[in-house]
C-alpha cells in the first residue's frame, strides 16, 4: 500500500456551466482539507454545447476562487483518472447533494477506483442552503426571466445576464 504522500492534491472535477455557490462552498471546504485543490473543467465542447467556453469558465473561476492560495483551475479531456495521475493527485473530491446524486456518483467513483485503485473518491454533503442548486436549473430559472441572487456569484449572475441578453431566445432553445 502506497504511504500518505507529503503533499496531498486533490481534483474537484465538473463541469461548472457555470459556478454555483454550491460549488464555492465545496471549493472553500476542499482548500481547507488538502495541501493543493486543482478545481478541474471537463472540456466537453463537442458533446454538450455548453453555454460557456472552457476559457469563459475558467475566468468565471478564477474570479471567486483569486482568495485561495492553494486553489488552481484548470480544465481536462479525456479520462479524469488519467489527468488526475498527471497532476499528481490521490484525491477526487465530489460534493453529493440529494439521494438522487447518489447512483450516479457511485457509479463514477467505482469505476475511477477500477481505472486506478490508487485514487481516492472522496464525497461532501453539499451545504444545506446549495443542496437545491444546479448548474442546469440556475440557467433555466435566468433564462425564464426569474431570481438567482444567492444562487450564483455575482460575478456570474452578471455574465449570466450579459449571455441570456445577447443571444436572447437562442440561448433558451439550446437549454431546452
Ligand atoms: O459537473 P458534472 O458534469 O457532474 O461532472 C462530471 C465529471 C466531469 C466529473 C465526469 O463527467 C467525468 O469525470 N468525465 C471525464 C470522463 C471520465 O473519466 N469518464 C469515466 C469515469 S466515470
Amino acid at each position: 500500500m502506497a504511504a500518505k504522500p507529503e503533499t496531498v492534491v486533490a481534483i474537484y472535477p465538473g463541469s461548472f456551466d457555470p459556478i454555483t455557490n454550491g460549488h464555492l462552498d465545496l471549493i472553500e471546504r476542499g482548500s481547507r482539507l488538502f495541501d493543493r485543490l486543482i478545481v478541474a473543467i471537463l472540456q466537453n465542447e463537442e458533446k454538450e454545447s455548453p453555454l460557456f467556453t472552457v476559457e469563459e469558465r475558467m475566468e468565471m473561476l478564477r474570479d471567486v476562487v483569486g482568495g485561495y492560495a492553494n486553489v488552481e483551475i484548470d480544465h481536462f479531456h479525456g479520462l479524469l483518472v488519467d489527468y488526475a495521475s498527471a497532476r499528481g493527485a490521490t484525491v477526487l473530491l465530489r460534493g453529493i447533494r440529494a439521494i438522487s446524486d447518489y447512483e450516479k456518483e457511485l457509479q463514477m467513483a467505482l469505476m475511477n477506483r477500477r481505472l486506478r485503485p490508487e485514487i481516492e473518491t472522496l464525497f461532501l454533503m453539499a451545504g444545506e442552503a446549495y443542496s437545491f442548486i444546479s448548474s442546469r436549473l440556475v440557467k433555466e430559472v435566468i433564462g425564464l426571466g426569474g431570481n438567482i441572487a444567492e444562487l450564483v456569484p455575482p460575478s456570474v449572475e452578471v455574465r449570466l445576464r450579459e449571455r441570456f441578453n445577447a443571444a436572447g431566445a437562442g440561448v433558451q432553445r439550446r437549454l431546452r
